[in-house]
């Protein structure tokens, strides 16, 4: 098998995960990777490890290119076990001299693995280590999406290492942006912002402002899931720069589960309605749809149209699960609607009021209820509902403030 080289001595030594189809509840259709690189200095160095059932493949990779016993350093840019799962192990064969990793990174490792005397060396943000040929620096990223994560940036061959951030879970026999379907990579580098990013936002915005300022000539980004960016990595921070301000595109997402058809009815009355004011929308019915897609296109979407039936005082388990995902990830700059039917209590509209006042949507309508199933009148009102937030939706495309009818 040929090494897949980044540059001249910098090569992905990383596993292809082709299984696993679920990632702490985000559902991984595609795979996903676990990379980790070689550095060869005159201080060999390895960045960031694997998955622990995938350390056989780690160290295959290594083997073609030295023998693992060689290295002199390993680098831990973050430790969730998918990326230091098998740390201990590679540490008993490696035996390294240094253990790169951040200040939080340090607390990590110790609170995860127990080993007070492993070679910790914990870099200062900036801090350059001179490898022997190659020079690498530390850009800590905190809280993006751990306490202790981190960039290594190489500078001779202007390399950034980005831990999670710029990832996909998207398993490919390619290792590069340009060998790949590009609709698809930036489909899964979407939908993996949107699940793991979205609530980290405003520390991205930070964070591409201060490689901005610091002037970093980036060639390349090298992320830990999913493909290298070598052709254009400019592509995902241009996309990363829309994200992390929750641009909206000014689309509609109805998102709704139905007991017995009638909210069901009453979401496509409010298609309708999203319809006759010219919006681009998408039906979603929990109920074949994954959270983790429908975060997807949460991520630019301008309003979120919530529609349940209620079930027992509350809402049914789908949207109560979802609308828990999603207050978790905290997506911003978004208008909010509810409707749904019910038998007598009819709590379920309020619920959802509530979960989008929590997550500060702009609520444009105070919601719509309808007993048990409904007819011609109560259909013509769920067009105009959407009718009313397709002109929110288009108010605040044109820059005019909406205010929330519900406080
Ligand atoms: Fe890929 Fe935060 O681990």
């Amino acid at each position: 098998m040929k090494t897949i080289k980044l540059a001249e001595n910098v090569y992905w030594v990383g596993a292809v995960d082709w299984l696993t189809r679920d990632f702490h509840g985000y559902s991984t259709l595609r795979g996903t990777t676990y990379n980790a690189y070689l550095i060869m200095g005159e201080k060999i160095t390895l960045i960031d490890t694997v998955k622990k059932s995938y350390k056989n493949d780690l160290l295959h990779h290594i083997r073609q290119i030295v023998d693992p016993e060689k290295i002199d350093y390993i680098v831990v840019n973050h430790v969730e076990m998918d990326h230091s799962g098998c740390l201990p192990e590679m540490m008993e064969i490696i035996k390294p001299e240094k253990v790169f990793c951040s200040k939080m990174g340090h607390k990590a490792l110790l609170k995860h693995f127990h080993q007070p005397r492993w070679p910790y060396h914990i870099v200062a943000p900036g801090e350059e280590i001179d490898l022997g040929g190659k020079t690498v620096s530390f850009l800590e990223t905190r809280m993006l999406h751990w306490p202790d994560s981190m960039f290594t940036y190489l500078k001779e061959d202007q390399i950034l290492f980005s831990s999670d951030a710029f990832g996909q879970h998207l398993a490919t026999s390619e290792r590069f942006d340009d060998e790949v379907n590009q609709d698809v990579l930036m489909h899964e580098t979407a939908k993996y912002y949107a699940n793991i990013l979205t609530l980290y936002s405003p520390l991205v915005k930070k964070l591409l402002a201060k490689v901005e300022e610091m002037r970093l000539p980036i060639r390349m980004i090298a992320p830990d899931h999913g493909i290298v960016w070598r052709n254009n990595p400019a592509k995902v921070l241009e996309a990363y720069s829309r994200w992390c301000v929750h641009e909206s595109t000014g689309n509609a997402i109805i998102i709704y589960d139905t007991m017995w058809h009638s909210t069901e009815m009453m979401a496509k009355s409010v298609a309708s309605g999203l319809a006759d004011e010219g919006i681009h929308y998408k039906l979603i019915n929990l109920q074949v749809n994954h959270r983790s897609d429908v975060m997807t296109d949460v991520l630019d979407a301008g309003a979120i149209i919530l529609g349940c039936p209620t079930l027992n005082n509350g809402m049914l388990p789908r949207m109560a699960g979802f609308l828990m995902y999603m207050r978790g990830l905290r997506p911003t700059n978004k208008i909010g609607a509810a409707f749904g039917s019910y038998g007598w209590s009819g709590e379920a509209v309020k619920l959802m009021n509530q979960a989008m006042l929590e997550m500060k949507l702009t609520i444009c309508h105070k919601g719509l209820r309808v007993q048990y199933v409904p007819e011609h009148t109560h259909l013509k009102e769920c067009v105009d509902l959407g009718r009313l937030v397709g002109r929110k939706l288009k108010d605040v495309q044109a820059g005019k403030e909406v205010q929330s009818v519900i406080e």
